[in-house]
């Protein structure tokens, strides 16, 4: 196998974070899943944002806010364009996938105010009692917790498509779910507790012909596997920036415009009003009423030139080099004894989840660490997934552009190594 990305001086010049020693060894960083690292193009575009442009958005008639306000409306067109939204799509910039999901889970659950406003004029919540919610036993907690609370706050049924034991959901299934009363589903690109890649164009597009409004958690497949909004029945998608080689602290919610105005905002005040007396107030229209205070344009511009990143690198070549990656893993993982990989059998994905007989996953990430490789233990905030396919927390590698297949080869005699001590 092959690297098929630039490796070595190139990738260590672009990310200067990989070329340290951590516990006298080269740091692997194997995390992915969690955060991916920043290159440097990333980071001067926002120290050239920081240093030359910082002001306020929206606000000011002064050159630094103009030219603020420029930059911050071209990533959000950046963004946009990055996954695929048409001239029916907007985006709204957000704190990242849980504010997103938690923003769309709350604003259907609530009266929304109509472009305009004025007293009286509240729009019904979209959600209403007796409906019926659909999510999926893939996901992370930040596409559950706020469902689970949204049909108890609105008095909806809360239904789950359970995935079966090797953690795959299928339309068969989600057929059964289905029904005029189902409002809203939704469902992960990439389950982040196993790596499963679930059929989500072929789901979403059934939940939509059920009548309901469709969400896509993208948070693990922004970076590779980029889902193209145009071309699904998706009406809301969540992603965040420090997944897709961007900072922290800064994501979006890319929807139909049409859906988007069904939310009820979770911030109201400054810059997503369009007038305000002392009774009432007029809002804007999307995506500026979904952005309430001064938002992160520096983080904004970051995430634009994480898209760049991305695209100069080149779509194809990431995913094919992370799938190459993960397979790898698991063909070397799954033949040490007694370990399972979760998950194996789907494609497409980035990620390896696995257990290890009597031996604990922490264990295992503490004497990775001393060998200088970086991976995530526990429950990866997708406590029901793992409780069903595996009643525990598990051990996950998680690949972005930058590894290598030497790597892997690390990691899986680090592996080894550890089963050999611990057992
Ligand atoms: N959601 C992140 C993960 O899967 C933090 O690790």
């Amino acid at each position: 196998m092959g690297d098929r990305l630039p490796s070595g001086d190139a990738m260590t010049s672009a990310f200067p974070v990989l070329a340290q020693q951590v516990n006298g060894h080269a740091l692997a960083y194997l995390d992915n899943g969690a955060t991916t690292q920043m290159p440097v193009q990333v980071m001067e575009a926002m120290q050239r944002f920081d240093t030359h442009s910082r002001a306020n958005i929206h606000r000011g008639v002064h050159t630094l806010s103009q030219r603020a306000t420029d930059a911050y409306e071209a990533a959000r067109a950046r963004l946009l364009a990055y996954v695929g939204g048409s001239t029916q799509h907007e985006l709204a910039f957000t704190s990242g996938t849980t504010e997103s999901l938690n923003l769309v889970a709350q604003g259907l659950s609530l009266p929304a105010m109509p472009s305009g406003g004025g007293e009286g004029a509240l729009l019904p919540a979209w959600i209403k009692p007796g409906d019926e919610i659909v999510t999926t036993g893939l996901e992370h907690h930040a596409n559950l917790v706020p469902w689970q609370l949204a049909a108890r706050r609105t008095g909806a049924r809360l239904r789950v498509l359970l995935p079966d034991l090797e953690g795959r959901v299928t339309a068969q299934a989600l057929a059964a779910l289905l029904s005029p009363r189902t409002r809203v589903f939704a469902i992960t690109a990439c389950a982040n507790g196993s790596g499963e890649r679930p059929p989500y164009e072929e789901l979403l597009a059934m939940a939509r012909q059920a009548g309901a409004l469709t969400v896509l958690d993208a948070a693990q497949a922004v970076s590779h596997e980029v889902p193209v909004l145009s071309a699904l029945a998706c009406d809301f998608m969540a992603f965040s920036g420090h997944k897709m080689y961007g900072p922290m602290g800064i994501g979006a919610l890319a929807g139909r415009r049409e859906a988007l105005e069904l939310l009820a905002p979770l911030r109201m005040g400054g810059d997503m009003v369009e007038w305000v007396s002392e009774t009432d107030a007029g809002f804007a229209a999307v995506p500026q009423r979904l952005e309430g205070g001064t938002p992160n344009v520096c983080g904004a511009v970051g995430l634009a030139a994480a898209a760049d990143f991305i695209d100069g690198v080149g779509r194809a070549a990431i995913s094919a080099h992370v799938e190459a990656l993960r397979e790898h893993a698991v063909a070397g993982l799954s033949a040490l004894p007694g370990v399972r990989v979760l998950a194996r059998a789907t494609r497409r994905t980035a990620i390896a989840s696995f257990v290890a007989e009597d031996v604990h996953p922490h264990d295992i990430g503490t004497l990775l660490d001393e060998r200088g490789v970086a991976v995530r233990t526990g429950w990866h905030c997708a406590q029901p997934l793992l409780e069903r396919l595996c009643q525990s927390p598990t051990t996950r590698a998680s690949f972005a552009l930058y590894n290598t297949h030497a790597e892997v080869e690390r990691l899986v005699q680090g592996v080894a190594a550890a089963l050999d001590m611990l057992r």
